[in-house]
């Protein structure tokens, strides 16, 4: 049996599906590697690289497509790519099936069998394969660390015989998976750290980091049963904007990672709140993609509104590809392990398997 991966849009996506150090384990399993020549020059990881590991490289992509039994992406390829999937053969990736639904319609109408990783239940026996964690996770520390570079001021308190400097006091809005590393970071780095979240659990979570929790006096707990958020009622983001607007008089750097699935992310800082701020300050939007969290924000943009810079950063982790296809990779390798029945040497799609069941791309 033969796994392929080719060569991402490099336009758009720098990370790599198939990292090297994950040849062996695939091999192990009892199946080949194929890959696009170049496939992660761009990160410093040259072809021989993979073929020490046993990799094999091709030139042609169509090739590699024809050949496999499985393609690994990061990312949809492209629609001339797609047109030569065979029936039976297996498309792994982040799909984005609501943005991509009519290529996908398309293709697995012609019986190739797609997964969608974004879409992994969030299950005790998922969890290694869960690239929404992994990403966030890093996406959460790039954030910090790209606002702190923009920032015009040291973060930690610094006491000198020339006097003294005060340490950068950063807002967390929303303390998922990515606010949660975000206030890790921050704290590291010597900056008073405050989180904002709906679901009354994070409290714990921010206090055990270090961080201080603005908790909306008088609110329900806004969480599902899957542990996301729900949409938040008019009283409680009332109560909410009138909290924050008092905070951010003192806040020099703001990091927003609100997210409702399936939904436009929350505006929970407005214009009027971002008025109140000290120039100089910055906004750091990884919500930009899905809308923003900032009223003003605008994808991949910087917008200035009097000295308060607002970054709305939509592909961060192409910032740190070669960490984050390391972990993408090895959430991969796991997802596949779980498809593919070593006994048998071959996939087996076991819609009794919550976790295959749940990633088909129907
Ligand atoms: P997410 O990316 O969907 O949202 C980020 C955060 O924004 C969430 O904490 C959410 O509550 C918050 N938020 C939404 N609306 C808001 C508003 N108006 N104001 C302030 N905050 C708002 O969430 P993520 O990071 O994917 O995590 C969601 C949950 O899943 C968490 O409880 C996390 O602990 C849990 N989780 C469970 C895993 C498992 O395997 N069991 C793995 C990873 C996460």
């Amino acid at each position: 049996m033969i796994i392929g991966s080719i060569s991402e849009n490099k336009n758009f996506e720098n990370r790599v599906a198939i990292t090297p150090d994950i040849i062996k384990k695939y091999k192990s399993l009892g199946l080949e590697v194929h890959l696009s020549k170049d496939y992660a020059s761009h990160l410093g990881i040259e072809d021989k690289v993979y073929e020490t590991e046993g990799a094999n490289i091709y030139t042609n992509d169509e090739e590699i497509i024809l050949n496999s039994n499985a393609i690994l992406q990061m990312s949809i390829p492209s629609d001339e790519k797609l047109n030569k999937f065979k029936k039976d053969q297996i498309l792994i990736g982040v799909l984005n099936p609501y943005l991509n639904e009519k290529k996908l319609k398309e293709i697995t109408s012609r019986n190739v069998k797609c997964f969608s990783l974004e879409l992994l239940p969030r299950i005790t026996r998922a969890q290694s394969m869960d690239i929404l964690s992994s990403q966030a996770n890093l996406a959460g520390y790039k954030a910090v660390v790209d606002s702190f570079a923009y920032f015009k001021k040291a973060i930690p308190m610094m006491m000198t015989a020339a006097g003294t400097i005060s340490a950068a006091k950063v807002l967390v809005v929303g303390a998922g998976v990515a606010g949660l590393q975000a206030i890790a970071t921050a704290k590291r780095m010597g900056a008073i750290v405050f989180a904002t979240d709906v679901r009354l659990a994070s409290k714990e979570q921010v206090e055990s980091l270090g961080g201080k929790f603005l908790t909306v006096e008088g609110s329900e707990n806004l969480e599902t049963e899957g542990g996301y958020a729900k949409e938040a009622s008019e009283e409680f983001k009332k109560k909410q904007e009138d909290l924050l607007k008092e905070t951010l008089k003192k806040i020099d750097i703001i990091i927003c990672t609100a997210l409702i699935p399936g939904k436009k992310a929350p505006i929970i800082i407005k214009k009027d709140m971002i008025e109140v701020m000290q120039s100089g300050s910055v906004i750091y939007d990884l919500a930009a993609s899905q809308g923003g969290n900032s009223e003003l924000t605008k994808v991949n943009e910087v917008i200035d509104k009097n000295g308060v810079k607002i970054m709305g950063e939509t592909n961060i982790l192409n910032k740190l590809p070669v960490s984050a296809s390391n972990l993408y990779a090895k959430n991969m390798f796991n997802f596949i392990s779980n498809l593919f029945d070593k006994d048998k040497k071959n996939f087996v799609i076991n819609l009794e398997d919550e976790i295959i069941e749940k990633t088909k791309v129907k």
